[in-house]
């Protein structure tokens, strides 16, 4: 079955081609990315500091379709041979959401194909199963994204459990809120990563919130206040020096990152011992995170764990983790696939609601 999958939920124009022959037959499952094309709006919404959703709607409609265009054409495919189509039906952008689901619809239903709204963070977590190393179900999956921070028993396809979750900013959130106070242009996650490189550790020891609150639940939002004020101290000092103020940021970035990392990878190894499982699965845009694969690793390697990801350009958004994800769920039986021509989207969507039978 070939599935065509559409990703419109925020900033990213996503579309790709999957085949779902190796996943059946046991072979990996990256072997059936059959064409895939992406459109990052980023440097649209940079001016602006953070995605315009007004913007961000009518730049989906411009590009959804010169991109299945291309991967129609890298994949070899003509729409004759699509079997079905799987968008992200939420949650997101209201108006994002509506043209990848016109759009998906308006396609299946011409081509009298059914089709399948995927939930967007079901994309995510799934997406480590086209991976080198697939995980084994069950597995518990890390969730980091600029929405969204949390831990989730998966116990196979549709089948999730949240075990926690920030209760305020997002992992991917707090990156880009501090990157910001720190004059790192938007989305500031991967800048803050790379500043922080060149950070000393322990110069500024910044909170870890609800490390030993006793659930696996976070909280990100005190992070940047703390980064704030400690940048605040360091200007009273009027250092005019750019050699000592660029240290204080990769320093301050450097504890940022390594409080965070810390908070993250000691909620997993809880979520872990707490559910029996062996395997975890590291998803979402924050899951590009370098300092945080290593620090995984070391744990897993110590521990007795396995840590699996996605591929690395596989961890932001995409349209392959949406037609992967609605391939697998089509595979399923009551899988929520419809031939219904209405453009309904949820902006709000819990995962747990979406559960198959
Ligand atoms: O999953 P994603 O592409 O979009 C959402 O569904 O939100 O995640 C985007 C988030 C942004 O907050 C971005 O700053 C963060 O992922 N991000 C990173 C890195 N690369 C992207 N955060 C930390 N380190 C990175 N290398
Ligand atoms: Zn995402």
């Amino acid at each position: 079955m070939i599935v065509l999958g559409i990703e419109t939920s925020c900033d990213e124009t996503g579309v790709a081609l999957y085949n779902t022959a190796p996943w059946e037959e046991g072979t990996p499952a990256s072997q059936g990315i059959l064409g895939q094309g992406l459109h990052s709006q980023i440097a649209m919404h940079r001016d602006y500091g953070g995605v315009v959703p007004e913007l961000a709607s009518r730049d989906h409609i411009r590009r959804v379709l010169p991109l299945l265009d291309q991967s129609l054409a890298q994949s070899g495919l003509q729409l004759a041979d699509i079997d079905a189509v799987a968008f992200t039906q939420g949650p997101g952008l209201a108006g994002a959401l509506l043209v990848g689901s016109a759009f998906a619809k308006s396609l299946a239903q011409g081509l009298n194909l059914p089709s399948i709204g995927v939930h967007h963070l079901e994309g995510h977590l799934l997406s480590p199963l086209l991976g080198q190393t697939a995980p084994q179900f069950p597995f518990i999956a890390l969730l980091v994204s600029g929405g969204h921070t949390q831990l989730m028993k998966v116990s196979g396809i549709g089948q999730y459990e949240l075990l926690g979750e920030s209760l305020d900013d997002a992992a991917g959130e707090a990156f880009d809120k501090t990157a910001k106070l720190l004059g790192l242009d938007y989305p500031g996650g991967a800048a803050i990563s790379k500043l922080a490189e060149q950070g000393r550790p322990g110069i500024f020891d910044l909170p870890k919130p609800m490390l030993h609150s006793g659930d696996l639940d976070f909280s990100f939002s005190g992070l940047k206040t703390a980064v704030l004020n400690q940048m605040k101290k360091f200007e009273e000092k009027k250092i005019a020096d750019a050699v000592q103020i660029a240290q204080c940021h990769a320093d301050l970035a450097r504890g940022f990152v390594d409080a965070i990392v810390t908070v993250l990878v000691s909620k997993s190894e809880k979520a872990l011992k707490q559910s029996g499982c062996k395997h975890l699965v590291l998803a979402g845009g924050v899951g590009a995170n370098l300092q945080l694969r290593a620090a995984l690793n070391e744990k897993a390697n110590r521990n007795g764990f396995a840590v699996h990801y996605p591929p690395l350009e596989l961890c932001t958004d995409n349209g392959v983790m949406i037609a992967f994800a609605g391939a697998l769920r089509l595979l399923e039986k009551n899988n929520g696939s419809t031939h219904s021509g209405a453009f309904d989207v949820k902006p709000r969507w819990d995962l747990q609601s979406n559960n198959l039978k």
